[in-house]
């Protein structure tokens, strides 16, 4: 097994491994450091069945269901992302739109951890995944702003609102890895709604600055898909945002969650 860094913010691809195999403990150490070391690997021309991505997943914790209920179907450990219509509905979620910068699952009590995603279909343009290096991003604040985001805790909401737990969920706007112990940004356009005790303009100022900070091209990474394409990220130092393509092309994507019980963001 191989560990090529892609020599941007973050990310590396794995070479030499067949996910369609069964993987010995020393295997799943080396890409568990390497998840930990690069936050996103990629696997690439993986010929995956759901059962082989749901077994590569449970190596890593927990495969669960995803909140958001989809369409019955075999294993209810794959959730799909896709803009392909059957009988007129979407098979998937997300569509084919702009998704911006979030880290799965963050308006739950316990958000997701690590995430795997397999490209059944990709668009012949657009449709890129961009993921931000969350640890890079902090450490390049200026000391002031990293003292001002101390203790600072902000709310997560889903805008489906039955995909939301009841009550507020709110976390630290600067999250410590429970396994790195470095330090992340922990807030993003797509999920984060307000910084809680601010009035209204003064949170939205604070994230609107950390927004245009994250973007910079010196903390993202973008992955440009290929069909077999396996990717896993740790979703508690990053975010991604997906680019949007053209509706009238099929993007489909088998999508697994890991779910750790005892990981609650701490700053
Ligand atoms: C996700 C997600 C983006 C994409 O699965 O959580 O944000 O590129 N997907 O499909
Ligand atoms: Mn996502």
């Amino acid at each position: 097994m191989k560990v090529v860094p892609t020599g941007g913010a973050l990310g590396a691809e794995i070479q030499g491994v067949d996910l369609t195999n069964g993987l010995d403990d020393e295997t799943v150490a080396h890409i568990r450091q390497a998840l930990l070391d690069y936050c996103v690997i990629y696997f690439r021309d993986q010929g995956l069945s759901e059962e082989d991505q749901i077994r590569f997943t449970n190596y890593f914790g927990q495969a669960v269901e995803h909140v958001r209920k989809q369409r019955e179907r075999k294993n209810k450990e794959i959730f799909l992302i896709s803009n392909v219509k059957e009988n007129g509905e979407e098979i998937g979620a997300l569509g084919s739109h702009e998704v911006s910068f979030h880290s799965d699952l963050s308006y739950l009590k316990h958000p997701g951890t690590i995430s795997t995603l397999y490209a059944v279909e990709i668009p012949s343009m657009g449709g890129g995944t961009q993921w931000c290096n969350c640890y890079a991003a902090y450490e390049a604040l200026d000391q002031n702003v990293k003292d001002q985001l101390k203790g600072l805790r902000a709310v997560h909401r889903h805008y489906v609102e039955e995909q939301n737990p009841p009550g507020l969920i709110d976390h630290p706007v600067v999250r410590t890895h429970p396994e790195t112990g470095q330090k992340s940004l922990y807030v993003g356009p797509h999920l984060t709604k307000y910084v809680v005790g601010m009035d209204r303009d003064e949170s939205d100022d604070l994230l609107h600055m950390i927004y245009e900070h994250v973007n910079k091209s010196e903390f993202v990474w973008t992955h440009q898909w290929q069909l077999g394409d396996l990717v896993m990220w740790d979703n508690r130092p990053t975010m991604h945002r997906r680019e949007p393509f053209p509706d009238t092309e099929r993007r489909l994507m088998k999508r697994t969650q890991v779910f750790n019980a005892d990981d609650v963001p701490f700053e």
